[in-house]
């Protein structure tokens, strides 16, 4: 693998058993991306971003293919490595933030550093707050916060971890136009202070041409 890539797909397939047989969601796929790349995923709903990057993060095993990430081949990795090759390597953002509802947004932000066993999680989580404009919602839980701060909480979260990969998958999905805007500007703009490389799924047009490359996918294949 070139030391300029840091995501290789070689003919990735995914089928998985349904209610009636086997679906066929991703269909010998293929995609690399440089290190410090922004690459934005378009698609109809259905067509198989999601499953993509549960395969990419390790979350979904492909029944086909190889994927290399940084130069490990992770889906050869077990269980545990494979988890620990996620918790140092990449940083994932969802639709409906994830937070977990019964911690404040330092809580949150802190849990992941201190299962990496880093003493100064408290610290960080406070100043990765404070990076995305939040140091006055430090004790607020996630029911106490918009669609848009709790956004920005899981953003500190993913980002503090200090990831070489963030995948976000429509992460202004459930956030008005606005606000899905400023998300995205953040996220960019820690994207450029953190030289990530970036996967960002999205169904709009105008955040992903902010990015430096789109790949479409209609159903498992890329166009
Ligand atoms: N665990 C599963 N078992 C069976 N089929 C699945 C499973 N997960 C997803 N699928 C199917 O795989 C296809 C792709 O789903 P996926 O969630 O990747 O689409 P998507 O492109 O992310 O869509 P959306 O834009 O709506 O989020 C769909 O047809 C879906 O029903
Ligand atoms: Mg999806």
């Amino acid at each position: 693998m070139e030391p300029s890539m840091m995501i290789a797909l070689e003919h990735v397939s995914l089928s998985l058993k349904g209610p009636h047989g086997q679906v066929h969601i991703l269909d010998d796929i293929s995609l690399k991306v440089n290190r410090g790349e922004r690459v934005s995923i378009m698609g109809p709903s259905g067509s198989g971003k999601t499953s993509l990057l549960m395969c990419m993060a390790g979350l979904e095993r492909v029944s086909a293919g190889a994927i290399r990430i940084d130069g490990t081949e992770v889906h050869t990795l077990g269980e545990d490595a494979m988890a620990a090759f996620r918790r140092d390597t990449i940083g994932i953002v969802f639709q409906n933030f994830h937070l977990i509802p019964t911690m404040t947004a330092l809580e949150n932000v802190a849990v992941p550093m201190e299962f990496a066993r880093r003493s100064d999680a408290a610290q960080a989580a406070k100043a990765a707050l404070d990076a995305v404009g939040l140091s006055h919602r430090l004790n607020h839980f996630p029911s106490q916060l918009s669609g848009g701060e709790q956004q920005r909480v899981a953003l500190a979260r993913a980002f503090a971890m200090k990831p070489k990969i963030l995948l976000a998958d429509e992460p202004t999905g459930n956030l008005d136009q606005e606000t899905g805007k400023q998300i995205v500007a953040l996220m960019l703009e820690m994207h450029r202070n953190s030289g990530t490389t970036l996967l960002l799924i999205t169904h709009d047009k105008s955040l992903a041409e902010q990015c430096d490359r789109l790949v479409t996918i209609r159903d498992g294949k890329i166009q």
